[in-house]
């Protein structure tokens, strides 16, 4: 069973789309079940200023979607960088456990697409630390 808040951001989802000369770009593959997301994010300052999800994916990767994008919007690049799968399906109230899997395109597809904003502005790719 899914939970209420699933299913209101499965039929209402938000931050659907695509943005226009997005600032990072992430794409993203599910090993489990080869579903995709694909991440555009407009950065103002060091937050998020817009998050959109695109996905070819089931009823929970959308809600995932959604909620993820939600959470991450507005916030700094490392707190964005740092929403976990877990933290997703809490917020959604929870997702049966074969759905679990779901949940991590939203994340992974938002860290992959601030992992694409800093390589741009040539940083290092991983969440902002020093490397070599
Ligand atoms: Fe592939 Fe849900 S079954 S994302």
């Amino acid at each position: 069973m899914y939970s209420d808040t699933v299913i209101d951001h499965f039929k209402n989802p938000r931050n659907v789309g695509e943005l226009e000369d997005p600032d990072g770009v992430g794409e993203v593959g599910n090993p489990v079940c080869g579903d995709m997301v694909r991440i555009t994010i407009k950065v103002e300052g060091d937050r998020l200023a817009e998050v959109r999800f695109k996905t070819f994916g089931c009823g929970a990767a959308v809600a995932s979607g959604s909620m993820g994008t939600e959470m991450a919007k507005g916030k700094t690049l490392e707190e964005a960088y740092s929403i976990t799968n877990r933290d997703v399906a809490e917020a959604l109230g929870g997702l049966p456990p074969e759905k679990m899997h779901c949940s991590n395109l939203a994340a992974d597809g938002i860290r992959a697409a601030i992992d694409d904003y800093r390589a741009r502005r040539g940083g290092s790719p991983s969440a902002g630390k020093e490397v070599g």
